[in-house]
């Protein structure tokens, strides 16, 4: 079964064609990090109309790299949600004319699943799995069961850990996306520099980020008051520290609660060094086994739309093909989609 996977939920228009849910005949990305880079982040609207320049040209870019007409394709998946909405539409109405012309069969997909599911292109994992889903706008812990059913353990209750990290390095002048940029000066800072304390919160898989970024921000602009020097990388390195910890420890502890041996980690922070060297180091401790993407496909791509279709189409056959108006989809969460 070849699944054509469309993904235009942020800032990457992105087509992959994939096979059987493994393997990946073409998966092509646009980005438009460099337009947005300018803004300090994802301007919205600018977003959508790049989208809409985009997208045929990447089409046309993936059935050439993976040697195929449209005739060839089986069936149509994009992301419905969660994203930006403007960006979400141009991809949603470029599957639905290319679904209605062709007759192909629509699979509407959920953009939290297809990151997790990532993985499953590279690994063979033995479900139940705990997975930490940690992009720029996300940070969850959820449970698969054998099934594929999602249960949703814990989110953040204000900002995603890559939208605290994007906005810490706008703080320090670092340039956008923040993430990889605070990855790499976490080696040359001192890890201890700033003592930032653990927030307290109800829900024992919940997260919060905002008093992290407060935190900084406040000791920078004291520091900058004072005339007192300090390193951003020290700061940057204290602040990895942290977030890092945090997502370790929540994630292990939600692993040995549901008594699961995989971790699947997912979504643009999965790219980060420190996560996964610690990560592997603490899930080896409790004999688990921790997966990550590789890094191309830690970051927004349509090649994950189409390997979570394949696996939606594996659990309800037919019954996943959406009609054309995708009535009552347009927010679901992780355990309704
Ligand atoms: O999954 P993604 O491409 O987009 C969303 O769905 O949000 O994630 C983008 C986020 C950005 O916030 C970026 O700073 C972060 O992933 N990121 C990283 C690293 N690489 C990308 N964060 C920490 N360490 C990295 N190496
Ligand atoms: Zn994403």
């Amino acid at each position: 079964m070849k699944i054509l996977g469309i993904e235009t939920s942020c800032d990457e228009t992105s087509i992959a064609i994939i096979e059987n849910g493994k393997k990946i005949l073409s998966n092509i990305i646009s980005t438009q990090i460099d337009i947005h880079k300018e803004y300090g982040g994802v301007v919205p609207e600018i977003a959508s109309r790049y989208h809409i320049k985009n997208i045929a040209a990447v089409l046309d870019e993936s059935l050439e790299e993976a040697k195929l007409s449209l005739d060839d394709i089986d069936a149509i998946a994009v992301t419905y949600a969660p994203g930006l909405i403007g960006a979400l539409l141009v991809g949603i109405g470029f599957a639905k004319s290319l679904s209605y012309t062709l007759k192909k069969p629509l699979i509407p997909v959920h953009h939290i699943k297809a990151h997790i599911y990532s993985n499953f292109l590279e690994h063979n994992i033995t479900l139940p799995a705990i997975s930490l889903v940690v992009s720029g706008g996300h940070t969850n812990i959820v449970y698969i069961d054998e099934s594929h059913n999602f249960t949703n353990l814990g989110g953040t209750i204000d900002d995603a850990v890559g939208e605290a990290y994007d906005k810490i390095a706008r703080v320090l002048g670092l340039g956008y996306p923040g993430g990889p940029i605070i990855d790499k000066m976490y080696y040359n800072g001192d890890e201890n520099f700033l003592k930032i304390t653990e927030p307290k919160l109800t829900g024992e898989y919940d997260f919060s980020f905002s008093g992290v970024k407060t935190f900084i921000i406040n000791y920078v602009n004291r520091a900058k008051m004072r005339g007192e020097n300090f390193s951003n990388d020290d700061v940057a390195a204290s602040f990895q520290n942290n977030i890092v910890n945090i997502l370790v420890k929540k994630t292990i502890k939600a692993a040995l609660e549901k008594n699961v041996s995989s971790i699947i980690i997912a979504g643009g922070v999965a790219a980060n060094s420190l996560l996964r060297k610690r990560l592997s180091i603490e899930g080896k401790k409790y004999n688990l086994n921790v997966f990550f993407p590789s890094i191309k496909l830690c970051t927004d791509n349509a090649a994950m739309i189409g390997v979570a279709a394949y696996y939606k189409y594996e659990k309800f056959g037919e019954n996943t093909y959406a009609d054309l108006t995708l009535n009552g989809i347009a927010s679901l969460s992780i355990e309704q989609d």
